[in-house]
């Protein structure tokens, strides 16, 4: 069963036989850290993790509150260094590209990641500009294509229908459900390849989150997503792949956990996961 090094199979912690691969193609990393620490000032928050996120899949990332779960997440495109004495040692590597390096391109980092977050968060603008707004950013864009592309976006998010006759007025006056689909349609218009969400239905009734769980379903294969969630339901009915984190020794956070969701839900390999998902922990 030769299994080199070099291939994605999900992470066995020494002294734990590998799964079996899959068969057929092994799943391609997307974006992947290696040894990743990160520090607000003194505080050690995310200690020694590994954690990749497999092409055109959904991987979740679970744990306890304070565990380092958006931490890591707002690492990946670097959103994070704007915060005043937040610093990252270890490697983050997307479609072999070194992140953690001096003269990475943050616009276009962002642009190919984009972000939902918790809380809808769309521009005091109207559904068309909020939806054209990074192409913008990508300098002058023909009004037919913009045109195109936010009728698009809007459909990929089921949108289309309730909006497509009040383009003009403000983002602002949807329904949180609508809001957050818009900020979806916002990230998806110019075409990331990794979409990172913290936690994005949860200021969402269940009608509404499952409208957005529907879309990731959707999405998957052409994007390549990671969901921070506190909802071990979610994690189950959306991702392929979850990874769990901890506040470990120290406080610090680690990744104790990563594999495909129905095998980490069902058969942990770690006791401490286990005693997180069935709730002796908490
Ligand atoms: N801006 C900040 N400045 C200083 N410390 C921070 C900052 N943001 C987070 N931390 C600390 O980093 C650690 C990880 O926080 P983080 O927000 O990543 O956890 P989380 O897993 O997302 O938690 P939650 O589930 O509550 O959202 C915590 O100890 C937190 O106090
Ligand atoms: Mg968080």
């Amino acid at each position: 069963m030769g299994m080199s090094a070099a291939e994605p199979v999900d992470d066995p912690k020494p002294g734990v036989a590998a799964r079996p691969a899959a068969v057929g193609d092994a799943p391609r990393r997307k974006v992947e850290t290696r040894n990743l620490n990160l520090y607000y000032g003194p505080t050690h928050a995310v200690r020694d993790v590994d954690f990749w996120a497999t092409q055109g899949d959904i991987t979740a990332i679970i744990g306890p509150s304070g565990c380092g779960k958006s931490t890591l997440l707002r690492s990946l495109n670097r959103i994070n260094d704007v915060i005043p004495g937040f610093r990252m040692e270890g490697s983050i590597v997307l479609e072999g590209e070194e992140l953690i390096a001096p003269g990475v391109d943050l616009i276009n980092l962002r642009r190919r990641m984009g972000m939902l977050f918790q809380r809808p968060n769309p521009f005091p603008s109207s559904i068309y500009d909020n939806v054209a707004y990074g192409l913008r950013l990508g300098g002058r864009v023909p009004r037919s294509v913009a045109d195109g592309i936010v009728e698009s976006s809007l459909k990929r998010v089921a949108l289309w229908d309730e909006v497509h006759d009040r383009l003009g007025s403000s983002g602002l006056g949807l329904s949180g459900g609508q809001q957050q689909r818009l900020c979806l349609a916002r990230a998806l218009a110019v075409e990331p390849e990794v979409i990172l969400m913290d936690e994005p239905c949860s200021a969402l009734d269940p009608i509404a989150t499952l409208r957005i769980e529907e879309l990731l379903h959707e999405l998957r294969g052409s994007v390549t997503m990671i969901i921070v969630t506190h909802n071990m339901q979610q994690a189950t009915r959306v991702s392929d792949r979850t990874a769990f984190m901890l506040v470990g020794e120290g406080r610090v956070g680690e990744l104790v956990e990563m594999g495909p969701t129905v095998e980490l839900f069902s058969n942990p390999r770690d006791r401490r996961t286990e005693d997180y998902i069935t709730g002796r922990f908490g």
